[in-house]
């Protein structure tokens, strides 16, 4: 029987569980390719740390060894950062192999050219686990474009800071505990930047972006902001008036191009996102056929992530796709929707300026007003702080929506 040859790149988290479930799932697999499934050869670092490996599996630090094996088939890649992945996965499709990836930084940066050599070349190119680790987002998105125009995605992207955020809530402790904690549970890396400043969901936004809309968005023009300076006083004050924090990427398509934001909101329960607890992803869709969808589930860790990977692995096989090009697809674009925010601290309840309509007053201290990015930012009074509010508004008399 013949064999579809593996390449690993990388046997960390990602790939110890690739490599774990193309052996537990290795009967489905050969009922699927009709041909065993094999790890042929693992790239790490190094090699020290890595000593109990099958002995028919070439373990190597060196690319050149892998990328100039007789049989290679696909090429997974598990690896950490920019280079040397984007530099490998290039020398893999150029020799025909078809390449999956796990490495949204690599992806975010150099997707767009990755996608254009895998047409090239007709191979495929997966990227399934670079947003949303177990949610099938990428290919929910792939079956949807197929005839619908995709307005809007919003997602909690990232796990870490939804679990520091659910802490805080649930605990009533600072960040720094809430971060400390998710440190301790293994969801947080020592260093935790990525994670809470927002780059490790803005990759994401990337990511969908360009699937969703064909382009990325304006990098320079985009929001991002962390979630370090929301205090538990924050949360007690929102939590009274029904609403919590989520860290939120959101992607429109409107006329002056893809308009991206990660950064904290508030959400009420009528949101999808009100019950998106812990490490939990969520993911919704505005597609202008389908209406609204929401996806949730594990967003990382290893079995979640293999399976993402694997569900590639599948792909290629039923379909030897060559990835979607949107170029000359979905011309739609949308008037941005109304923006409502929570406002609140000294000087917010008497000094609006007379052009931002006041939408309600849900106590003293609260103010929930609809106005654009711009204004809101043009409001720079000390002790004033707001958050954008997402769904639909309870006022006193009416329910609004954003
Ligand atoms: N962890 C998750 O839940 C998750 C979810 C979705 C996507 N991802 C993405 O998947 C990728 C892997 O994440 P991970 O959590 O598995 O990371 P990890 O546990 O740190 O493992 C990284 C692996 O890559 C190897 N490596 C790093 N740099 C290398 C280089 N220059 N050359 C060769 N090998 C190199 C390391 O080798 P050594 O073992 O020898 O050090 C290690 O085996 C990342 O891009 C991450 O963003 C992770």
């Amino acid at each position: 029987m013949t064999a579809l040859h593996i390449a690993l790149l990388g046997y960390g988290t990602v790939g110890k569980g690739v490599y774990k479930t193309i052996q537990t799932h290795q009967e489905k697999l050969k009922r699927i390719f009709r041909k065993e499934v094999k790890v042929v050869a693992i790239l790490v670092k190094n090699i020290e740390k890595h000593h109990t490996l099958d002995s028919d599996v070439l373990l190597t630090d060196d690319f050149n060894k892998i990328i100039t094996l007789e049989q290679l088939d696909v090429v997974i890649d598990a690896i950490v950062g920019q280079e040397p992945s984007f530099t490998y996965l290039q020398q893999a499709m150029n020799r025909g192999c078809h390449v999956i990836t796990a490495n949204k930084e690599m992806f975010a940066y150099h997707g767009t050219q990755l996608k254009q050599i895998a047409k090239e070349k007709g191979v495929t190119l997966g990227f399934e686990a670079t947003v949303a680790g177990g949610i099938p987002i990428i290919q929910t998105l792939r079956q949807l474009l197929n005839v619908n125009n995709i307005q809007k995605v919003q997602g909690i992207l990232n796990g870490t800071s939804n679990f520091i955020l659910t802490k805080m809530r649930e605990d009533g402790c600072p960040f720094e505990t809430a971060l400390k904690l998710a440190q301790e549970k293994g969801y947080a890396e020592a260093d935790p930047t990525n994670d809470i400043e927002g780059y490790d969901a803005f990759y994401k936004a990337v990511i969908l972006s360009e699937l969703a809309f064909g382009e990325n968005p304006n990098w320079e023009e985009s929001i991002r902001q962390g979630i370090q300076s929301i205090t538990p006083e924050q949360i007690e004050l929102f939590s009274a008036l029904g609403y919590r924090f989520k860290h939120v990427a959101s992607m429109e398509k409107t006329e002056k191009g893809i308009v991206c934001s990660v950064k904290p909101v508030l959400v009420n329960e009528t949101h999808p996102f009100y019950q998106i607890e812990g490490v939990q992803n969520a993911v919704s869709i505005d597609g202008d056929i389908v209406g609204n969808i929401s996806l949730q589930g594990p967003g990382a860790g290893m079995l979640p992530t293999a399976s993402a990977i694997i569900e590639d692995l599948v792909y290629i096989n039923k379909h030897s796709f060559s990835p979607i090009f949107l170029d000359e697809q979905n011309g739609l674009s949308v008037k941005v929707s109304k923006i409502y925010w929570a406002m609140a601290g000294d000087a917010a309840v008497e000094n609006i300026p007379s052009h931002i309509q006041i939408i309600d007053r849900p106590n003293p201290n609260v103010l929930i007003v609809e106005a654009s990015w711009e204004e809101i930012c043009d409001i720079q009074w000390p002790n004033t702080y707001f958050y954008q509010v997402l769904g639909k508004v309870l006022t006193e008399n009416t329910l609004v929506s954003s």
